[in-house]
């Protein structure tokens, strides 16, 4: 008998190329953007079936606050709308929702609909959806070593008892398994200051393929491309092999 499919319990993606997928168009890129909320729903679907307790998906980072006020005005709206639209379907569905990021600057209509959609989503089990909004993963780091900076100053904890463990609690994603798999769509190979601590040991996965083109055969070629790796977390081979036994 075969060995059970080895399959990522997170997945994190940066979601890239919407841009271009609109502008190979001659269309506006705010085209690209509501194409690549079509590309998530195909994500999740994939992700559901396959089981993926996690899934963190990059929708706007903490740079693109500086991209042209037009484009940051049209994904605003379309996350108003997402907010507005797929919430109740995604409830259904049994989805958890979270929102990674600070969301302080964004409008104060889009904070309060996170917040419900947080809320409502909350007992749900089937997948845990993370939506990096506002995020950076430096961001991510300093907030956690200012909150045990405070933690330290009160006298609640003691220097000594920070380690990776106390840290990791106080970063954006604590509780859940770290990602396993990091998919990059759109052909660039870096992590652009995404999950920066919780990629430590996770799997790196890049394609070509636009994120509005995704597609099933996609995330399955990703998928298996996981399953056929040897994950050694600093162990040797053998090690690892003695440790599956
Ligand atoms: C990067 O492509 C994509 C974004 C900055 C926005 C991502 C948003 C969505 C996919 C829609 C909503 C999704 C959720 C989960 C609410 P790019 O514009 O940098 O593409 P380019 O590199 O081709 O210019």
């Amino acid at each position: 008998m075969s060995p059970p499919a080895r399959k990522p319990r997170h997945v994190a993606i940066i979601m890239d190329g919407n841009g271009r997928w609109a502008e190979r168009r001659h269309r506006p890129r705010s085209l690209g953007h509501r194409a690549g909320a079509r590309a998530v729903r195909v994500c999740l679907e994939f992700c559901l079936a396959e089981g993926t307790e996690s899934l963190t998906l990059f929708a706007f980072s903490s740079e693109n606050w500086n991209r042209p006020a037009e484009e940051v005005g049209a994904l605003m709206k379309l996350f108003l709308r997402l907010l507005d639209h797929e919430v109740d379907e995604l409830d259904r569905r049994k989805v958890r929702i979270r929102f990674i990021g600070e969301r302080s600057g964004f409008p104060a209509d889009i904070q309060g609909k996170m917040a419900r959609a947080e809320a409502q989503t909350a007992n749900n089990r089937a997948i845990t959806l993370n939506i990096a909004a506002s995020y950076g993963g430096r961001w991510d780091i300093v907030r956690a070593a200012r909150a045990l900076a405070e933690d330290v100053a009160a006298g609640r904890i003691a220097p000594t008892q920070i380690d990776e463990a106390l840290f990791g609690q106080s970063l954006s994603l604590a509780g859940q398994a770290e990602p396993d798999l990091f998919i990059r769509t759109g052909g660039d190979t870096r992590i652009s200051n995404f999950l920066l601590w919780q990629l430590a040991y996770t799997e790196l996965w890049f394609t070509e393929t636009l994120w509005p083109d995704l597609d099933d055969a996609t995330l399955r070629q990703a998928f298996d491309d996981f399953a056929a790796r040897e994950r050694r977390f600093g162990l040797t081979s053998a090690q690892v092999a003695t440790e599956a036994e």
